[in-house]
């Protein structure tokens, strides 16, 4: 089974999602609510879990309570799965939630309560390659035909929850109007310890260096892989699909040189110089300190 996407106000988003707008749209934020905000596939359950360990002080046994989507709701999804509606209107405060939605879209009382909002924004190439994976899992969405295809479609903004590039500039202009800390997939896999103490101080706890070092070490890429209640296998099946592809693929920066052509790479180069023109924000493709990914494309003497 495969889904459609729709048309919602100026963006494109499973038929499931566009249905039930006006549920989404009148979601009950309350005072004391944390949003946490990424495009798909920046790493926004990683966060999740970050952020989960850090208001339990590093309580792990804590964090296993329940699966990532049940201890931090989906907003778009609630209609969809358990936790519900209701389910989350009994949460006690403070409730972490977590949305894809663009900035404009975002439910108006998480804006009129002045929420914190996470937002979480990674490197186009390597969130374009871990979508074109994820959608092969993902039974709300269309499954791509190929990675050629599914690179234009991607540019062209005809992906779940829309345009990669009007969704991270979208927050980047409205970051210092919000309470919003913005931060990058590669900073936070450069220095975990220094962006998750950023997360701390946003959230206004106190915890020991020892403390953000546990957290580092129970939110790595293995750590969590490991951990059914962080790694995505208890989502309910009916949406995502990971029979053949697993949630926790890689986890790395770089991946992209596996799968983008040089032509390939030069023309989504062009595009994103189109795009982002007059954006301040600056992102990352590689990092020093990665472990070395074969470069099996054009890219073996970069
Ligand atoms: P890859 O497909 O490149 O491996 P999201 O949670 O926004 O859907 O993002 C999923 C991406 O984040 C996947 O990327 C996943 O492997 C990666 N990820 C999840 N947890 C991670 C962690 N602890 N460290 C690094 N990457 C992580």
């Amino acid at each position: 089974m495969s889904g459609k996407l729709q048309s919602m106000e100026g963006i494109r988003i499973a038929g499931v999602i566009a249905t039930n707008w006006q549920q989404i749209r009148t979601f009950q934020a309350r005072l004391g609510d944390v949003l946490i905000a990424t495009y798909p596939k920046s790493g926004t359950t990683w966060v999740q879990e970050i952020v989960d360990l850090i208001l339990n002080e590093g309580n792990e046994e804590i964090c296993r309570r329940s699966p990532t989507h049940e201890r931090i709701p989906f907003v778009e999804l609630l209609h969809l799965m358990k936790p519900g509606p209701e389910e989350v209107n009994a949460m006690p405060s403070p409730r972490v939630l977590k949305t894809h939605l663009p900035v404009q879209l975002v439910p108006p009382l998480f804006w009129k309560y002045k929420c914190k909002v996470i937002y979480v924004a990674r490197n186009p190439r390597d969130t374009l390659t871990s979508y074109f994976h994820f959608d092969h899992m993902v039974k709300i969405h269309p499954d791509p035909e190929s990675w050629e295809e599914y690179l234009h479609r991607f540019m062209k903004g005809d992906v779940g929850w829309g345009s990669w590039y009007d969704h991270v500039k979208g927050f980047w202009e409205q970051k210092d109007e919000h309470n919003i800390l913005y931060l990058f997939f590669e900073d936070i896999k450069r220095n975990s310890i220094n962006e998750i103490r950023k997360v701390m101080r946003f959230l206004d706890k106190d915890l020991s260096e020892e403390v953000l070092e546990k957290i580092a070490h129970l939110s790595s890429f293995n750590q969590m892989m490991e951990n059914p209640m962080a790694n995505y296998s208890a989502f309910p099946s009916d949406v995502l699909d990971q029979s053949q592809y697993k949630f926790m693929r890689k986890g790395k920066v770089g991946d992209w040189k596996n799968h983008f052509t040089v032509q390939q790479n030069e023309m989504f180069e062009a595009y994103y110089q189109q795009q982002m023109h007059g954006c301040t924000m600056k992102f990352r493709y590689e990092i020093e300190d990665e472990e070395a990914a074969p470069r099996t494309k054009a890219f073996q003497n970069m």
